[in-house]
């Protein structure tokens, strides 16, 4: 750059600039780093904003300082007095750089994590660590662009799609087109609405959908629905001819930033939850916010409760959005969805097996499974989450673990949402305590909690002495 603007000048640079910009060929997906001017023009700019998602990175003038005096870079139009040149040019697109929608100060930044907040921005994820990395993708409007997305990761057909009677209803056809126009011939199964899909003989119902649909092991399953879908038909898809591609469309806020994420797919036994699985991550994931649109008011609070075990595990500004209600996050959700995904993102990627960290996103788990089954399923899965963040945070509190005032926080974050937060009456604290000895987070008989400390802190694998009587007090 700085060779081109001393002997041809800075109008020449932008000239060569722009049509390079231009002329990058838009079906492929890319992150694009630019220069600090090249926006500046208007028609670099629309082209930009027309055909991606523009980011714009800022930072500290003394920061900024820094790094262009290490980066051994020659750039002509910021040479001068000792930081002279940089600050002149700073006040003068000053205007300019404020007036994008998306901004992100990297002062405070490692190059790592700066790159984890642009991919909040651009609603766009890679995860890694469990088999071929996958993308992520959260996108309003974006179902319709299933087809293509299915083709540009190579996946094939045919296709059977699996969706719930209610979610199918809705979108089943709209989707269905949108992958046949895509050139992918489609079946539909649709399944009863809710938990007690959850059990072996859908198992059989999908496989055999899948054998009438010709599905081979170069086929791909698309389940479209919430959690109990993609639970379901994600495990027909591990399990059948040992295992074909899916692709997860979340429709409900609790599988966009919970169940579709981290490839973990069950159905549940008479005696407990999700205590026959396997792990088999999606290919894609599509998330498109605009399905929300119809979602019940009582699944939006299920889904914060998850956001809001989220915030806790590792995003205090998320938990603060939380404290704002539902409203708020109802009206844009895809800046609260995309940070609640990000969290569960980075904790997979750490430890794709729960081996350790990833045990984080247990939390209220142990005790809202068990609850979830001891109320036979009239509680939904958010609900029963939100019970046992409680209880659990007060456990922490009883053990001298959790920092004073935590479990009283989350509560009141939680009632303020519309979300339970005792557990009901008619709920015996016996039948709690025999569901909780089928809990999978049970090792060598005992049952494991993962309790917070602190906002941002958590503790895996803590056994609870007499937690028990503990739960008996209420
Ligand atoms: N695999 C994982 O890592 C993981 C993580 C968290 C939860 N889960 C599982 O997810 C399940 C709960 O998921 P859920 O809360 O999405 O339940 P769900 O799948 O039963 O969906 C909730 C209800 O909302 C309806 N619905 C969904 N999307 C809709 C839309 N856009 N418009 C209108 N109605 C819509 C559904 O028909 C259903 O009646 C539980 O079985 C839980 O165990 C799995």
């Amino acid at each position: 750059m700085g060779e081109i603007i001393r002997r041809d000048g800075e109008a020449v640079f932008r000239q060569r600039e722009a049509s390079a910009l231009m002329g990058l060929p838009s079906e492929d997906e890319a992150v694009i780093a630019l220069g600090g001017g090249t926006l500046l023009d208007a028609e670099c700019r629309a082209f930009a904003e027309r055909t991606g998602t523009v980011v714009c990175l800022t930072a500290r003038s003394e920061t900024l300082e820094h790094r262009l005096r290490t980066d051994g870079i020659d750039r002509p139009l910021i040479a001068g007095a000792d930081g002279e040149g940089l600050r002149r040019l700073l006040a003068k697109r000053s205007e300019h750089y404020a007036s994008f929608s998306h901004e992100l100060d990297t002062s405070d930044l490692p190059p790592q994590d700066a790159a984890r907040r642009a991919e909040i921005a651009f609603g766009a994820f890679r995860v890694r660590g469990m088999g071929p990395a996958y993308n992520v993708r959260l996108e309003p409007g974006g179902a319709a662009s299933i087809g293509p997305r299915m083709a540009s990761v190579g996946l094939g057909g045919p296709v059977v799609l699996v969706s719930d009677r209610t979610v199918g209803g809705r979108y089943g056809r709209p989707i269905a087109r949108a992958l046949e126009d895509a050139g992918f011939p489609v079946s539909q199964l649709l399944l009863p609405p809710g938990e007690t899909a959850k059990r072996p003989d859908t198992l059989a119902r999908l496989w055999r959908a899948l054998l009438d649909g010709g599905l081979d092991r170069g086929s791909t399953l698309v389940a479209l629905g919430g959690g109990v879908v993609g639970d379901v038909a994600g495990f027909a898809a591990a399990t059948f001819l040992r295992g074909i591609a899916w692709v997860d469309l979340p429709t409900s806020l609790l599988a966009m930033v919970d169940a579709s994420l981290g490839g973990k797919t069950a159905i549940d036994l008479p005696q407990g939850k999700n205590l026959v699985g396997v792990f088999h991550p999606p290919r894609l994931v599509l998330a498109d916010p605009d399905l929300l649109r119809t979602l019940p008011d009582r699944e939006w609070r299920c889904g914060m409760a998850e956001i809001v075990k989220h915030g806790v595990i590792g995003d205090e500004a998320l938990l603060a959005r939380c404290r704002g209600g539902l409203d708020p996050v109802r009206r844009d959700p895809a800046e609260t969805i995309g940070r609640a995904m990000a969290v569960k993102i980075r904790l997979i990627e750490a430890d794709p097996w729960e081996q350790g960290a990833r045990a984080a996103l247990n939390f209220g788990h142990t005790i809202g499974h068990a609850l979830e089954h001891a109320a036979r399923f009239r509680l939904r899965h958010g609900e029963a989450v939100s019970i046992g963040m409680v209880v659990e945070a007060r456990l922490a509190a009883r053990i001298g673990l959790a920092q004073a005032g935590l479990a009283e926080e989350v509560s009141s974050i939680l009632s303020g949402l519309g979300l339970p937060t005792t557990i009901p009456q008619g709920i015996r604290p016996k039948d709690l305590a025999g569901a909780i000895g089928f809990d999978k987070k049970r090792r060598n008989g005992e049952v494991r909690f993962a309790l917070p400390r602190r906002v941002g802190e958590m503790e895996v694998g803590v056994r609870v002495d007499g937690w028990q009587e503990i739960l008996g007090e209420g």
